[in-house]
């Protein structure tokens, strides 16, 4: 088991729930991220909100909802993956191993690499990383169900997060980063965040990385433009967050969700349109913001790979591809990835 002292800085709170899981939660104030990010980002002459604040308690919910819908063919796909090669997995671990999930979520597809773990292990550290409070919920549920875990979680962003995994060096660890949530990344940013997973891994250690691939427009589109209107109301949330935590005044019926395949740079744009001219008041900023009728506030790019391209990313960031699986037809890709060695 990793430590304490390694693990509590001065940044983070620590919470113990039963001696077999425990949560490290970052002291930095979530609301005042929001509020200088949030204004920032408003401000600017292209309006943007940065994706990871889709995820408080409702948007949340709302994301678990997303990955059960028909056309989120995302989450069924990769689970199926995950599911075919439970007892092909193990033939690549050298050893036991921890298994570190960055965006563990509701942590449904962490039941899948703990059997696959578990068919050569008796005991596995989890250290799940999320930014939401559902790490709570979702680990304890883990908790109860499997008798041999031991879990440390960390509530926190990505980046700082990343810090802390580099302390899990007392065993081999698998790091998986599912989900295709590298593609919420530019291109640019997308190879730093490789780099930096890189420098926390140790020989023998693997990164098990989920991408969506890149697919016919209309079932790319689909996927982000449901029937029931659940995405829509996912993008929206963003808004109703700002109201809640930052008293703001925007009129949720005033905007809509937009969502369209951008083929020239291979993503998926989500955007939330003003529908008429307005002003909006952000009262714990004090700013207020324009809108004119049809402007955009840009809330998501998610990035669609094809196999040559993850292949190259593996090769820039300084890993070796040891396999790569992909559905029958070819809607997701998962890579498994160890250090090259120089
Ligand atoms: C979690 C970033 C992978 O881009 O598909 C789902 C989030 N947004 N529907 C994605 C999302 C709208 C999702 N990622």
């Amino acid at each position: 088991m990793i430590t304490n002292t390694k693990l509590e800085t001065q940044n983070y709170d620590k919470v113990t729930v039963t001696p077999r899981f425990c949560y490290f939660t970052s002291k930095a104030d979530n609301q005042s991220t929001l509020e200088r990010e949030a204004s920032y980002s408003l401000s600017r002459k292209r309006k943007f909100i940065h994706p990871k604040f889709f995820y408080d308690k409702t948007g949340s919910d709302l994301f678990e909802q997303i990955c059960l819908l028909p056309e989120y063919y995302l989450t069924r796909t990769e689970m199926k993956i995950l599911h075919d090669i439970t007892n092909e997995l193990p033939n690549y671990l050298k050893g036991n191993y921890a298994l570190v999930e960055l965006g563990s979520g509701s942590s449904t597809k962490t039941r899948k690499l703990l059997e696959a773990l578990s068919s050569i292990q008796n005991q596995i550290e989890y250290y799940p990383i999320d930014i939401s409070d559902i790490l709570k919920d979702s680990s304890t549920s883990l908790h109860d169900e499997y008798d041999n875990l031991k879990i440390t979680g960390i509530i926190d962003q990505y980046e700082p997060a990343l810090e802390f995994i580099k302390h899990i060096d007392h065993q081999k660890k698998i790091i998986a980063f599912l989900g295709s949530s590298l593609g919420n990344f530019e291109p640019e940013q997308a190879l730093e965040f490789l780099s930096s997973i890189h420098k926390c891994m140790q020989k023998n250690d693997l990164l098990l990385l989920g991408l969506d691939l890149v697919k016919d427009t209309k079932i790319l589109e689909k996927a982000y433009n449901d029937s029931k209107g659940i995405t829509a109301k996912f993008n929206l949330n963003l808004l109703s967050r700002i109201n809640k935590e930052l008293q703001a005044s925007f009129d949720i019926k005033k905007f809509e969700h937009l969502a369209k395949f951008n083929k020239n740079q291979s993503r998926i744009e989500m955007y939330l349109r003003s529908k008429v001219n307005q002003e909006v008041y952000i009262t714990s900023t004090g700013f207020s913001l324009k809108f004119k009728k049809d402007e955009l506030i840009s809330t998501e790019y998610s990035y669609k790979y094809d196999i040559p391209q993850i292949k190259e990313m593996a090769q820039k960031t300084g890993f070796n591809l040891q396999k790569m699986w992909t559905d029958k037809k070819n809607h997701f890709a998962l890579a498994l990835l160890s250090l090259r060695e120089l």
